[in-house]
C-alpha cells in the first residue's frame, strides 16, 4: 500500500503531476478529431513532457541522492545554491559585511576609480568599542598636504640600478589568471600613474609590454619565461628577458599567502599556443609549478641565486616574495645573508589573507602567517641582523585603502602592493568565480567573449585614478597626523582596543628589536628559540 501511495508523497508529487498533466494533454489532443486543439496544447505538452523526462532521469541517475529523492523539485535547490552569493550580495549584505572585502571597501575603490564622491555622511558605521578596533592618532598640529610624490628607492649597496618605486603598486598576478585586457589595462594604468606592475609567475606576456608601464618580473618555481625543456632555470634566457628596460626589478617567488607551500597546475587543455610561448612550456602537457624550487635547496644557495638574478639582470634590484611559515626558516635566510654577505634588495611579505585565482580552502584559511605579523617579523629580523637599512620591505594582504597602507607601513613596510584592490578598479564585483573561467566582468577569464567586456582605455583610467586617489587619501591621513611622508609612520601612531576596557599602543603590540640584537644574542621570546634553531646551510632546524 505504501509503495502505491509513493507517487503522491510530497517527494514525488511534482513528477507525478507533470506525468499526469502530460498524459491528459496528449489524451485530449488524440481525442480531438479536428486536431485544431494541438495549436494550443503543443507548448504545454512539450514543457510538461520535458519536465517528466527530466524527473525520470533524476530518479534513475546515481550522482545526486537529493535528485533521486526529490525529482524535478531538487533542481530549484541547486538553482538557489547557484545564485546564493549574488542574492546575499544584492539583498542582504550590510555595508560592513562581505568577504573577503566588505561592501564598504569595494564601494570606496569603485568610487575612487571612477572619480566619484568618496565621502560618507552622518558618522562612522564602525563599532569603535568592539575588541580589535584600531585607529590612527592625529596631531594638534596637522601639516599641510604634502606635494611630494610618495616614493621609495629600492636597491641596496650591491645594486647598481636602484628603482624609485611608488609606495603603492600592483601585486603579482599572472597573465593566465588574468585576461589579456586586464593585463593591458593594469599596465597602462601603471604607466600613466608612474607605479609598478608585477607580472606574477606566469611570465612577461606581450600584453605587459604594449603600454610600457614599469614591470617587476616575478619568477616562481616553474621559471616560466626562463626555463629549459626539463623545467630547470635557464640563466641565458633570464638575462635576455630581464635586459628589457621596462623591467625595473626581478623577484623570486618563494610562496604566496593564499597557498603557501602549494604548487600549481595549468591543465594541458588550457595550455594554449600563446601561453605555451610566453611560459616556455610544451603544448599538450600539464604546465606545472612545483611546490619547491629546483635551482636551490638551502638558504645559502637561495642567497646565491638572488645574487645571480641581480647579476643576470644587469644590476637591477633583486628580491624575493614569501609568506612567513616556520619562523626559523626566515631566520635561516637571515643567517645565510650574514654568512654569505649577500643581501636581497627587497623582500615582499604576503599574508595568509592574500588572494589567489584558486587554492584549497585549508590553505587559504589556515596556512601561513597573516600579513601584519609577517611584515613586523621580517622588519624586526632585519633590524636584528643590522640589515634593515639595505633591504626594503613590501607588504601584500588585503591592502585596499589609505588606512590599510598607513597601518602596514607603521609596523615595517616600506611600500604596499594590492592585487584585489586593483581588480576592483578593473571592475571585479567579488562574484568569487575566478577559478571557473566564467568571470562576469572579464577580469580573470581566458574566454575572449567574456574578456572583451573589459574596455581597456576606460579601465586604464580607473586603475590610474584608484592609485592616485588612494595616495591622496594617504597624504591627507599623514597630514592629519602631523607627518609628511609615509616613511615617518611608526607603531606609536596607532592604537588597538584589546578588550572592552583596554587599549594598547601598536608600540606595545609590535615591540622592536634593538639593531644587531639577533647577532648579539636575543632574549626576545618571539625570536630566541627560532634563532637558535636556524642555520644558514639548511632550512631544517638545528636539533
Ligand atoms: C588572481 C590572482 C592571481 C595571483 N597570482 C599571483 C602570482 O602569480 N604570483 C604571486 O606571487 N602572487 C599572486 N597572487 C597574490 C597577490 O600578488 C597578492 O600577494 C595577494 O593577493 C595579496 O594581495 P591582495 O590582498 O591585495 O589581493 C595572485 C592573487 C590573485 C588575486
Ligand atoms: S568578478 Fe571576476 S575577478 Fe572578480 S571575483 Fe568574480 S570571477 Fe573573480
Amino acid at each position: 500500500m505504501e509503495t502505491l501511495l509513493l507517487p503522491f508523497s510530497p517527494r514525488y508529487i511534482v513528477l507525478t503531476i507533470c506525468a499526469v498533466v502530460t498524459a491528459l494533454l496528449i489524451g485530449i489532443g488524440i481525442f480531438d478529431h479536428n486536431h485544431k486543439v494541438w495549436e494550443v496544447l503543443l507548448i504545454p505538452v512539450v514543457i510538461f513532457g520535458a519536465l517528466t523526462l527530466l524527473g525520470i532521469r533524476d530518479l534513475l541517475q546515481k550522482n545526486h541522492a537529493v535528485l533521486r529523492n526529490y525529482p524535478i523539485s531538487a533542481h530549484i535547490r541547486f538553482l538557489l545554491e547557484e545564485i546564493r552569493p549574488e542574492m546575499r550580495q544584492y539583498f542582504f549584505e550590510s555595508e560592513k559585511d562581505g568577504m573577503p572585502f566588505s561592501r564598504d571597501t569595494r564601494a570606496l575603490v569603485y568610487q575612487r576609480a571612477k572619480m566619484q564622491l568618496d565621502k560618507r555622511p552622518f558618522g562612522t558605521q564602525e563599532d569603535v568599542y568592539r575588541e580589535g578596533y584600531e585607529w590612527m592618532h592625529h596631531s594638534v598640529a596637522p601639516k599641510a598636504l604634502s606635494s611630494a610624490e610618495f616614493r621609495v628607492t629600492i636597491g641596496g649597496p650591491d645594486c647598481p640600478k636602484p628603482y624609485s618605486a611608488s609606495v603603492f603598486n600592483i601585486s603579482a598576478m599572472s597573465f593566465g589568471a588574468l585576461s589579456p585586457n586586464s593585463v593591458r589595462a593594469l599596465n597602462s594604468g601603471a604607466k600613466k600613474g608612474g607605479f609598478a606592475h608585477d607580472t606574477g609567475e606566469g611570465g612577461v606576456s606581450p600584453y605587459h609590454r604594449e603600454n610600457s608601464g614599469d614591470i617587476i618580473w616575478e619568477i616562481g618555481s616553474g621559471y616560466f619565461g626562463c626555463r629549459n625543456r626539463d623545467g630547470s632555470f635557464n640563466p641565458e634566457e633570464f638575462a635576455r628577458v630581464a635586459a628589457d628596460d621596462q623591467i625595473k626589478m626581478v623577484e623570486l617567488k618563494i610562496s604566496q599567502g593564499a597557498k603557501p607551500g602549494h604548487g600549481g597546475v595549468l591543465p594541458a587543455a588550457k595550455v594554449s599556443e600563446e601561453i605555451s610561448k610566453i611560459r616556455g612550456v610544451a603544448m599538450g602537457e600539464d604546465c606545472i609549478s612545483p611546490a619547491t624550487h629546483r635551482a636551490f635547496s638551502t638558504p645559502l644557495q637561495m642567497m646565491a641565486f638572488v645574487a645571480e638574478m641581480r647579476r643576470l639582470s644587469g644590476g637591477k634590484p633583486a628580491g624575493f616574495k614569501m609568506c612567513i611559515g616556520h619562523p626559523w626558516e626566515f631566520l635561516a635566510i637571515c643567517k645565510a645573508m650574514l654568512e654569505s654577505g649577500i643581501y636581497p634588495d627587497f623582500i615582499v611579505v604576503d599574508g595568509n589573507e592574500g588572494g589567489t585565482g584558486a587554492a584549497p580552502l585549508e590553505f587559504m584559511d589556515h596556512l601561513g602567517m597573516p600579513m601584519r605579523e609577517g611584515v613586523n617579523f621580517v622588519h624586526n629580523a632585519l633590524i636584528g641582523i643590522n640589515a634593515r637599512d639595505r633591504i626594503k620591505i613590501g607588504a601584500a594582504g588585503k591592502i585596499a585603502t589609505a588606512f590599510d597602507m598607513a597601518r602596514a607601513m607603521a609596523i615595517g613596510a616600506d611600500w604596499c602592493n594590492s592585487a584585489r584592490g586593483f581588480m576592483f578598479a578593473l571592475g571585479c564585483i567579488q562574484s568569487l568565480s575566478c577559478h571557473t573561467d566564467r568571470c562576469p566582468t572579464g577580469v580573470t577569464t581566458q574566454d575572449p567573449t567574456r574578456a572583451r567586456a573589459l574596455v581597456v582605455p576606460l579601465k586604464t583610467e580607473r586603475v590610474y585614478m584608484y592609485h592616485h586617489a588612494t595616495l591622496h587619501a594617504l597624504s591627507e591621513l599623514l597630514a592629519a597626523a602631523g607627518l609628511e611622508h609615509p616613511q615617518q609612520l611608526r607603531p606609536i601612531h596607532f592604537s588597538k582596543r584589546t578588550s572592552s576596557t583596554e587599549v594598547m599602543s601598536f608600540a606595545k603590540l609590535y615591540p622592536s628589536l634593538r639593531p644587531g640584537e639577533l647577532i648579539e644574542g636575543t632574549q626576545d621570546p618571539r625570536f630566541r628559540d627560532a634563532w637558535a634553531m636556524a642555520r644558514a646551510d639548511s632550512f631544517q632546524p638545528v636539533g
